[in-house]
């Protein structure tokens, strides 16, 4: 399941922005902004956390969450945030503050989790059964699972993580059928790859096919 790197949709009045983990999120305001000496303009997360903020004649500041991770731009007002995580996931507004605070942006993000990748990496053999290494890779973690097989069937004996992801994500192997299959997974959405196995017992060696899911 590939999931599309960045779009946008208008639903109920709120744009919605998905992306990828680990992708720089773009956000313009919505509404022509004029600063004056009492007016200034910030970008705000979640109601509470202030991201950065630019004032009439200043330069913009970041906050210091967000030190060296995100960008105001001084000529639009447009905020960039680097390399997003699924914590980043959540409201982002921006305000004309003045005499009264005036909402020039509104945008729900949702931090999707990263395509996998599946692969075996070593094959052992004798006559009549056969193991196998596979790893699967995301972005940001790493599993590592043994299987043995033999000319019908396949178990898994072993699991290593090898780079654990995040609180919000899951990475699991699994054998389904014919199939190895690696899923990756947070609460909004989910990419797998998967790989058919099989064991040839005449020459212990393993015999396979990758198959991306679309
Ligand atoms: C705002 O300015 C930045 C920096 O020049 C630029 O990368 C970005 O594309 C601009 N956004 C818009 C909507 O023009
Ligand atoms: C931000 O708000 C969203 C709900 O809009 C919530 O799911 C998310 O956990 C919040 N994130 C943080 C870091 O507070
Ligand atoms: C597969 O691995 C198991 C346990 O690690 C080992 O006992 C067995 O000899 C191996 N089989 C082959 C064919 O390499
Ligand atoms: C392996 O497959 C055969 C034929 O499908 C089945 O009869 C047998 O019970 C299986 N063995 C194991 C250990 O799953
Ligand atoms: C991957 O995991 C998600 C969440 O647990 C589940 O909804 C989805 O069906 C799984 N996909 C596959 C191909 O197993």
């Amino acid at each position: 399941v590939a999931v599309g790197l960045l779009f946008v949709v208008f639903l109920l009045g709120l744009r919605h922005v998905f992306l990828l983990r680990g992708k720089d999120l773009h956000l313009d305001v919505e509404k022509s902004v004029v600063l004056d000496i009492k007016t200034e303009l910030i970008w705000k997360f979640n109601e509470t956390n202030n991201v950065a903020k630019c004032g009439f004649n200043n330069d913009p500041v970041v906050f210091d969450k967000y030190e060296g991770r995100a960008e105001l731009f001084r000529q639009n007002y447009s905020l960039l945030l680097k390399n997003v995580q699924h914590s980043d996931s959540g409201d982002y507004t921006a305000f004309m503050v003045g005499n009264e605070d005036q909402k020039v942006a509104e945008y729900k993000v949702i931090v999707q989790v990263s395509p996998v990748d599946l692969t075996v990496d070593s094959v052992s053999g004798s006559s009549d059964s056969c193991n196998l290494t596979v790893t699967c890779s995301t972005v940001d973690s790493q599993i590592s699972s043994i299987f043995t097989c033999d000319a019908q069937n396949c178990s898994q004996v072993e699991e290593n993580s090898l780079k654990t992801p995040d609180y919000y994500s899951s990475l699991i192997v699994y054998l389904h059928g014919d199939f190895i299959i690696c899923n990756h997974s947070n609460k909004v959405s989910w990419t797998d790859s998967k790989t058919k196995h099989y064991c040839d017992t005449r020459t212990g060696k393993f015999k396979g096919r990758k198959d991306m899911n679309d």
